[in-house]
């Protein structure tokens, strides 16, 4: 009797169903996101899920359960490479600026390119095309909310960075600029006065960009997604509405590389899944296995082309690791000359495997999010060279954490790199602090079964509507009480007026008294 109410029971909670997910991933060139959205692809597969899968970078999987609706064609019109100028960078030791505006028009553009996309209209257009959950990787801008009213199902974002008030704001509120900083920001609580007051201005400033926008944005949202909702015999909600209506936040974080600050219960912290240790290949592996004095593997990432850097910086690097008694692993696109023997160049290099490999000694990397991750995965300490983005922030924060030390890009490069790399290799404290914060990472679920966990959750209660948090209904002003404020100004100022009043209608009858 009880076994039989527990299975009537699962089967109406839906317990091990296979779920039909719509996974979005627009971004063109953008390894990173590419990597996460794999991610998410391989554990719903191996969950026994149903996915369909939207992308511009289409994976190497291959699965009957899986879908992939490939959108690479936007790279025609959008280049990552745009935003990340190397010859600048390490050239003229020049920065790479970020303008809310111009970015936010990019990936709107991306956004709305996708949505428009001849086989995605096609799939809102076709009433068969049933799902269970959208998850969609946010980008700057909401638009591609727009595809949870139009499959009328719920849906959640996954952030590929460390929760900020862009992310936050769309599950709960923005965090306080006093000690959140920004995604892209290098300041690391506790902040200064004028970092604090940066951190506010550029809080308004986004919020000042995405309200400009506004109207562009939903013009173009009615016209993605107008037709296949009315097709689907559905009303379209405004963008402003369908944007705070998300599910639940995954958030490629974890405390380890980031801050601890507070979270809402709609943000599932999940860093680490797309981690995927393979078997190194034949040639690397004895590389590393021979490196008695350790092995230092170097890698920009996938944005930072080599063609694109400088001959003699290129060759100031090469000269200087061929002076180190370690060994090098260099990835680089293509082999240049005068390579020392300690140092070798590949074009690819399954990063995880080699971070794994236990003569690795020092990660030499620009700090993305998922290489920062990955090194405390691996506890292999970091010497960081930040070029754009949030790797500045990334770097700072391990820095000030003790497991990282952080060399400027420039022309300067291979003598910064040297002084940083005798200093981190002498000190075994770097290594210490890595293998501490690596213990806290581990120390808990592993991440891809907590992701599907609360994939499913989200589906078997139909947009986990418990988790909502309250701070959405409430408008700003009456969370910082300014209404209440008012009254009060209001009031005091009204008996102050009536008090002053009072006095002089008391002087005048005196006066009038006196004259008598
Ligand atoms: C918000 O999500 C819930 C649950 O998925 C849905 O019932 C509701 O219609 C959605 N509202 C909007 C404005 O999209």
């Amino acid at each position: 009797m009880r076994l039989s109410t527990s299975i009537i029971l699962l089967s109406v909670l839906g317990w091990g169903c296979s779920y039909r997910i719509l996974l979005v991933f627009p971004l063109p060139g953008v390894r990173s996101h590419s990597i996460l959205g794999e991610g998410i692809v391989r554990h719903l597969l191996a969950a026994g899920h149903n996915v369909t899968y939207i992308t511009a970078v289409p994976s190497k999987l291959s699965a009957p359960e899986l879908r992939q609706i490939d959108v690479s064609s936007i790279k025609k019109v959008f280049h990552a490479e745009d935003f990340c100028d190397i010859d600048k960078v390490l050239g003229q030791g020049k920065e790479i600026e970020f303008h809310h505006l111009d970015i936010l028009r990019r990936h709107l553009m991306v956004a709305n390119y996708t949505a428009t996309h001849k086989r995605v209209q096609e799939l809102m257009m076709d009433p068969q095309e049933q799902f269970d959950l959208v998850i969609l990787d946010w980008i700057s801008t909401e638009f591609l909310a727009g595809l949870s009213p139009v499959l009328k199902c719920p849906f959640t974002w996954l952030s590929s960075m460390e929760p900020h008030g862009r992310v936050l704001s769309l599950v709960d509120e923005w965090p306080s600029p006093a000690y959140v900083p920004r995604s892209h920001s290098r300041a690391t609580p506790p902040l200064t006065f004028a970092q604090r007051a940066t951190e506010l201005w550029n809080m308004l400033a986004i919020m000042y960009t995405k309200w400009q926008l506004m109207s562009e944005e939903q013009a173009l949202y009615e016209r993605a997604f107008g037709r296949a909702a009315a097709a689907r015999g559905r009303r379209l909600p405004p963008l402003e509405a369908v944007k705070y209506n998300a599910s639940l936040m995954l958030g490629n974080s974890h405390a380890a590389t980031g801050l601890a600050i507070k979270l809402p219960q709609s943000y599932v912290p999940v860093a680490g899944f797309h981690i995927q240790e393979e078997p190194l290949p034949h040639n690397l592996l004895k590389i590393m296995d021979d490196a008695h004095d350790g092995v230092i593997y170097f890698s920009m990432g996938s944005l930072l082309k080599s063609r694109r850097m400088p001959d003699t910086l290129k060759q100031g690097l090469l000269a200087m690791f061929g002076s180190l008694r370690q060994t090098v692993i260099w990835k680089l696109e293509e082999t240049p000359e005068n390579v020392p023997k300690n140092v070798h160049i590949f074009s690819f290099v399954p990063q995880q495997s080699v971070l794994a490999h236990p003569n690795c000694i020092l990660f030499i990397t620009h700090g993305g999010q998922l290489s920062t991750t990955e090194a405390l995965h691996f506890a292999v300490p970091i010497l960081g060279v930040p070029v754009f983005g949030d790797q500045f922030r990334n770097i700072f924060r391990a820095v000030q954490k003790g497991f990282a030390r952080h060399a400027r890009a420039g022309l300067e490069l291979p003598r910064d790199l040297k002084t940083e790399i005798q200093e981190m290799i002498g000190n075994p404290k770097y290594r210490e602090v890595a293998r501490e914060l690596s213990l806290m990472y581990h120390d808990r679920r592993a991440t891809g079964a907590e992701l599907v966990q609360w994939v499913e959750r989200v589906v078997r209660t139909r947009g986990a509507p418990h988790l909502r948090s309250p701070a959405l209904l409430v408008p700003w002003y009456q969370k910082m009480y300014l209404d209440l404020m008012s009254l009060v100004v209001g009031v005091v100022l009204v008996i102050y007026f009536a008090v002053i009043r009072v006095l002089c209608m008391v002087k005048k009858i005196d006066l009038i008294k006196k004259n008598r």
